[in-house]
């Protein structure tokens, strides 16, 4: 049995310690989010959050994940309460065929999160170990700036955070 901490919940999942996190969370969390493409740690599709590093689900035991936090897409908002995230990549129409969406989000809070004045290298940086194979790239770039603006806007405006505030 194995003890995890998903999106804000506590889940005891029955499972191998060496399963990797993606089987976990798509075949006993029923959390679809995160992809299976490579299985090798090669393409990004598959990454997470935990304690806010963007990681590849694919290629991490779950039995390195207790008294850790995971965030998958899910965790970031819901389709009536969308977060500046995902409002971002629907509003730039990012996806094609959509399969690296997710770990392009994930990987992208992750760096928003730490850094959320991110560069235009930065980003691009930051989101190199993610491929899309549909080549969207300008239009997931588009959709990061446009979360990174939305993430600060909503920042400045909570109480005490206004630029005097800072
Ligand atoms: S499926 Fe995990 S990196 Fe490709
Ligand atoms: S949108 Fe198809 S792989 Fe990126």
């Amino acid at each position: 049995m194995v003890r995890l901490h998903v999106n804000g919940r506590d889940h005891e999942v029955d499972a191998l310690p060496d399963t990797p996190l993606l089987y976990v969370l798509r075949d006993h969390l029923e959390l679809h989010a995160a992809k299976y493409g490579c299985g090798l740690g090669q393409c990004g599709s598959c990454t997470v959050l935990v304690d806010g590093q963007a990681v590849f689900s694919c290629v991490t035991p779950v039995l390195l994940l207790e008294g850790r936090k995971v965030t998958t897409v899910e965790g970031l908002g819901t389709p009536e309460n969308p977060g500046p995230m995902q409002s971002a990549f629907i509003a730039e129409q990012a996806a094609q065929c959509g399969y690296c969406i997710p770990g392009m989000m994930m990987r992208a809070q992750a760096l928003l999160q730490r850094n959320p004045h991110a560069t235009d290298e930065e980003i691009r940086t930051h989101l190199q170990p993610n491929l899309c194979r549909c080549g969207t790239h300008m239009r997931i770039l588009r959709a990061i700036r446009r979360a990174a603006t939305m993430m600060q806007t909503a920042d400045a405006s909570r109480p005490g955070r206004g630029r005097a505030g800072r």
